[in-house]
C-alpha cells in the first residue's frame, strides 16, 4: 500500500458524438482501452459553445450497469420511466444503478455559458444486474470539500479521506471517487486497495503521477494494481479525478446501453425493449 502505483498506459481522449449530437471526450470504452474492470466508460463533456449539447439524450434504455454524473459546471435535466425528475446542477453528483432497467432522457444546459463534467459507467456484478434501479443524488453541498496540509483541495464522492466518508454508498465495485485540485507544485497521495483498479482522469494543468513523467490533460492515466496513488502538479496546477473499485472478472457483453454477462442476456433485453416489456417492473 506504501509504494506508488506507477502508471501503466496514458490514453488520449477521442472525441465522439453521443445521443442526440453531442460532443464528448471519451477515454475508456475506446478501442485503446474497452474497459478497466469495474469501469465500462467514461466520457467528459466540456464546451462553452451550446450546439456541442443541447441536443441532449433523448429517452434511452440502460440495464446491467451504473452510471455517474458529475458537474463541474452547467447542469443536466433528466426524467425516467419511473417518473423521476431533476436536475443536476454544477458540484452535484448523480449515482444511478440502472439494475434491471431504466429508460430516462438526460438534456444538457449551459449555467453562465458553460457546460463541463463527467459520465463514468461502472460495471455491476452478475448477482446485481437485474436488481431494483436506485438513484443516489447528492448536491454540491452535500459532498465533503476538504483541503489536506498540503494545500490540495478534494471533493470527496466516493470513499474515504481521513475520518471522513464520501456520500456515495453501498456500492458493489467499492469505489473511490475523488475531485483532487492541486496548487502549482502541489502533493496529494491517497490509499488505494491492493488489486483495485484506478485511473487518474487529469483535466486541468500537467502532473507527475507515481512518480513518473509529466501528463498534460486532458488525459486519463490507468495506474498499475498495487500501492497507493501519488501526484505532483506541475507549473500551473492539476486537477483530476481520482477513480478506483474492485474488479469483478466477470464476463463481459456489451451493446450499447446494456452491459451483462452473456450474449443471451443482451438478446433478452433487446426482446423485452421490442416487446414493450423492458423497465415495465
Ligand atoms: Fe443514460
Amino acid at each position: 500500500m506504501d509504494q506508488p502505483r506507477r502508471v501503466v498506459r496514458v490514453i488520449e481522449p477521442r472525441p465522439v458524438t453521443e445521443g442526440a449530437g453531442v460532443r464528448l471526450r471519451r477515454s475508456i470504452a475506446l478501442p485503446t482501452l474497452d474497459h478497466l474492470d469495474p469501469f465500462l466508460l467514461l466520457d467528459h463533456f466540456s464546451s462553452d459553445n451550446p450546439d456541442d449539447y443541447l441536443a441532449g439524450f433523448p429517452r434511452h434504455p440502460h440495464r446491467g450497469i451504473e452510471t455517474v454524473t458529475y458537474l463541474l459546471a452547467g447542469a443536466v435535466r433528466h426524467g425516467d420511466s419511473l417518473g423521476n425528475r431533476g436536475t443536476i446542477e454544477g458540484g452535484d453528483v448523480q449515482w444511478m444503478t440502472a439494475g434491471r432497467g431504466i429508460l430516462h432522457e438526460e438534456f444538457p444546459e449551459p449555467r453562465d455559458g458553460k457546460l463541463d463534467g463527467f459520465q463514468l459507467w461502472v460495471n455491476l456484478p452478475a448477482r446485481l444486474k437485474l436488481c431494483p434501479p436506485r438513484y443516489q443524488d447528492f448536491k454540491a453541498a452535500q459532498i465533503p470539500s476538504l483541503r489536506t496540509a498540503e494545500g490540495a483541495s478534494v471533493r470527496l464522492v466516493a470513499g474515504r479521506l481521513g475520518d471522513v466518508q464520501g456520500p456515495v454508498s453501498e456500492i458493489a465495485a467499492q469505489p473511490i471517487f475523488l475531485d483532487v485540485e492541486l496548487p502549482p507544485g502541489g502533493r496529494f497521495a491517497h490509499p488505494i486497495p491492493d488489486g483495485h483498479a484506478a485511473f487518474a482522469y487529469l483535466f486541468r494543468g500537467e502532473a507527475s503521477v507515481g512518480g513518473g513523467d509529466r501528463i498534460g490533460s486532458p488525459r486519463l492515466a490507468v495506474l498499475g494494481e498495487k500501492g497507493r496513488l501519488e501526484a505532483e502538479a506541475g507549473a500551473a496546477g492539476a486537477r483530476f479525478l481520482l477513480c478506483a473499485g474492485q474488479p469483478f472478472g466477470e464476463p463481459i457483453a456489451r451493446y450499447g446501453p446494456f452491459v451483462m454477462n452473456t450474449r443471451a442476456e443482451i438478446e433478452q433485453t433487446l426482446r423485452e425493449l421490442a416487446e414493450g416489456t423492458f423497465a415495465r417492473s
